[in-house]
């Protein structure tokens, strides 16, 4: 069945509802454009073809699907994956427009064709096997993923017949009371028979209250046409959560984050107060390390066995913690390495940075690597002791076993030799070298 499918991701929508000029679609969610989720799930069934129907923002989600991983050095790497392809819809005419958009990418398909709404980054990989099963068991034209919502607001309600078999989805705009009081909805995941789907699709109106294209009248048309058509149920409706507004979103923010945090828990990671830590989805943490409260971790960083980090600490993209290492409170870090066991406990920024192994970095020292047109890098070896308040301005380097006074200003360009100890305003060369005691 694998090498058959094809998989269409519906990422053409304007989301107009969230305000704001970006498409739904590239919202970040935890460092991850949200199209990403899905997608993700989808790849792992190793389809043929992914066909990503996009509309005005074409460019932004190819960038966001070019999924540049980052390797345990820190550079960035490709990460295999079916074939994907670009569909463009170009005005927003509706989901089932959206899906005939892709019909050229998949002409001459007669398997499963997987369509998945875009906006849905909490969908398990299961549900869409399930999906799948349920689809091919029933030899089914149209199989749609639903859910019981209590609330079910502006989902497409699921209507079904006497005998329990869907008969079609009413999109909650164009339903009357009695439709909009059920509580099975349309999660926005199909399974299309793509010998049939395709063109039945092109074969449907718009006369509804959005004046689109719906994808939901598949079913209908399927059943009109004596073709079977299936609805898997899906028990757990959190996953099944779409995002059409700002209050749509921060649910499905708060959800992934609690799944972000229990899958670090779970692997080992001590999260003292998991309700003030917030985690991005590329972040790799090994068992055994402390996070204490009110910490932001973002983008790829890697935090490696041994290391604390926080309380109150932000560490961004291109951080990386080797064995050992702390940061504390107040500091903020941007691709910077800091070696096995050094430390910057308290107000400290380190942009650019690499840090050897067991380096102190005094509170409050600051690499300057912005000189308001370019960043540049600071390098400090092993065994480097800042004092506090130190300023260094990149680009700079400190050698094994140097050492600055507290209030040093190290200026640009300035290479500090092994055990020297710098001092003052702007710093310089303070006697013979330091002893170096480690
Ligand atoms: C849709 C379903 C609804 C279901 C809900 C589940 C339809 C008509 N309605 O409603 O039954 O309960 O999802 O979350 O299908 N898109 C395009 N082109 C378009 C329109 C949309 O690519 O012309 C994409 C959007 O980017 C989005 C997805 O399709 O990723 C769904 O569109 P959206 O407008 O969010 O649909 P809903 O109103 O939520
Ligand atoms: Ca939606």
């Amino acid at each position: 069945m694998a090498a058959s499918l094809n998989v269409v991701i519906l990422a053409a929508g304007e989301g107009k509802r969230l305000g704001g000029s970006r498409p739904k679609v590239l919202v970040p969610l935890w460092g991850r454009p949200a199209l990403r989720y899905p997608f993700d799930m989808a790849s792992a069934l190793d389809p043929e073809r992914i066909i990503v129907v996009v509309g005005a923002h074409e460019a932004a989600c190819r960038e966001a699907l070019d999924r540049p991983e980052a390797s345990k050095s820190g550079e960035k790497r490709p990460i295999p994956g079916p074939a994907v392809e670009f569909a463009r819809q170009e005005q927003p005419r509706g989901t089932g427009d959206a899906v005939l958009a892709a019909r050229g990418a998949l002409q001459g398909t007669t398997g499963p064709v997987l369509v998945i709404n875009g906006d849905t980054p909490l969908i398990p990989g299961a549900a869409l096997t399930s999906l799948l099963s349920l689809h091919h068991e029933k030899q089914a034209a149209v199989t749609v993923l639903t859910t019981r919502i209590a609330a079910p607001g502006a989902y497409g309600r699921l209507v079904r017949d006497a005998t329990g078999e869907p008969t079609a989805i009413v999109e909650a705009a164009d339903a009357d009371d009695e439709t909009l009081a059920i509580d099975e909805v349309n999660a926005g995941v199909w399974v299309l028979d793509g010998g049939w789907a395709l063109e039945a699709l092109s074969r449907l109106g718009s006369d509804n209250a959005q004046g689109e294209v719906y994808l939901t009248d598949i079913l209908a048309q399927a059943r009109s046409e004596g073709r079977p058509a299936a609805a898997l149920c899906w028990e757990e409706p959190e996953d099944l959560l779409g995002f059409n507004d700002q209050q749509d979103l921060a649910l499905v923010r708060s959800v992934l984050r609690e799944r972000i945090l229990a899958g670090h828990l779970l692997n080992g990671v001590e999260i003292v107060d998991p309700d003030t830590t917030w985690i991005d989805a590329d972040v790799i943490i090994a068992p055994g390390a402390r996070i204490l409260p009110c910490s932001v971790i973002e983008g790829a960083t890697r935090i490696a066995e041994g290391c604390e980090v926080g309380p109150f600490s932000h560490l961004r993209e291109g951080t990386v913690m080797q064995a050992g290492s702390e940061v504390g409170n107040f500091v903020e870090t941007k691709k910077t390495v800091l070696g096995p066991k050094s430390k910057a406990k308290h107000l400290t920024y380190l942009g650019d940075t690499q840090v050897g192994s067991a380096s102190n970095i005094g509170a409050g020292t600051i690499t300057a690597n912005y000189d308001g047109r370019d960043k540049h890098a600071t390098i400090i070896g092993d065994r480097v002791f800042i004092g506090s308040g130190t300023v260094i301005v990149a680009p700079a380097e400190l050698k094994h076993g140097a050492a600055t006074g507290a209030g040093a200003i190290v200026t640009r360009s300035s290479v500090i030799g092994a055990g020297e100890v710098w001092v003052g305003v702007p710093a310089r060369k303070l006697g013979a070298p330091r002893q170096d005691k480690g």
